[in-house]
């Protein structure tokens, strides 16, 4: 594994040059470079105040529902620390890129409200898919704007590019965390893995369930958002259909799924959940969602 470009931690200390083989070793030295992290609690910060706006996203009316669940959402967020660095990193990307900091919000309340969901087999903890969300995509900050902001299809290179943003926030968690990064990375390395194999960086099938929870909630919120290369985004209705899809196919997991398939429909709660041919909708036109063009 390698980066095309020097990477800098938010503090300027640089973690890897461009080009340089990243293999353990390279990432037990980067853990070693980490001093001690001062945690801060997110309670009375600017970002409490943008996390506790996300509810306002109009997109998510239906499934950010009821206000008892939200509220609890961010009871769990007032009682949460996270490192300062980590804060630096994620003012610097509000800075850099506004959409996808309001997206890494919107994943940290869906995932939080998917995790307090009794009816799902799977256990989550609150803070950890709140924390995990929040720190999943830190490395599209070290993506150019030219391609984060791109309007036509990425080419092959443009695509291996923002395919690394992964492996750089992996690396960047190594460093803010030291020694206890284990608990906090895989977020960050496993978003993209889908259970069928088919995912990136490794292609591995075995994936952390917070990065499923993660993948799922990330894909969604990536389909219904305005996007620089398409002329506008999935309905929501598409976007559960695809995933929906996506999930017959063994990607995703299916409960997750389904879940966001029931907050999608309170209309009629308790609705037997029928996915028929008639009346799904379609994928917007000129979409180049995950395409690539050869140069
Ligand atoms: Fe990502
Ligand atoms: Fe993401």
């Amino acid at each position: 594994m390698q980066l095309e470009n020097d990477l800098y931690a938010i503090d300027k200390t640089l973690l890897v040059k461009a080009g340089q083989v990243i293999n353990r070793n390279t990432l037990k030295r980067i853990a070693a470079l980490s001093g001690d992290h001062i945690d801060q609690p997110i309670k009375d910060t600017w970002l409490m105040k943008d996390l506790i706006e996300t509810f306002q996203d109009q997109r998510y009316t239906n499934i950010l529902y009821p206000p008892e669940v939200n509220q609890h959402v961010i009871r769990c967020i007032s009682h949460l620390k996270i490192p300062e660095k980590i804060f630096l990193e994620l003012a610097f990307m509000k800075e850099k890129s506004p959409a996808t900091y309001h997206h890494i919000l919107v994943i940290a309340i869906l995932a939080a409200k998917i995790s307090l969901d009794q009816s799902i087999k799977c256990v989550f903890a609150t803070d950890m898919a709140i924390i995990l969300s929040l720190f999943h995509d830190l490395g599209k900050s070290r993506i150019p704007d030219s391609i984060l902001d791109k309007k036509t299809p990425l080419t092959l290179q443009e695509r291996k590019m923002l395919s690394t943003h992964p492996l750089i926030g992996y690396i960047l968690l190594h460093y803010y965390f030291g020694n206890s990064h284990h608990q906090f990375d895989f977020s960050s390395y496993q978003h993209h893995e889908r259970l069928d194999g088919s995912g990136y960086p490794l292609g591995i099938k075995k994936i952390n369930k917070y990065s499923q929870l993660i993948g799922v909630v990330d894909t969604l919120d990536a389909l219904i958002s305005d996007r620089p290369y398409r002329s506008r985004p999935y309905s929501l209705r598409a976007a559960i259909d695809f995933l929906l899809d996506e999930a017959e196919k063994g990607k995703f997991n299916k409960n997750l799924v389904r879940t966001l398939i029931i907050y999608s429909r309170r209309a009629t709660p308790g609705a037997k959940i029928v996915i028929g041919e008639k009346g799904r909708d379609k994928e917007p036109e000129k979409n180049s969602y995950g395409k690539t063009v050869k140069s």
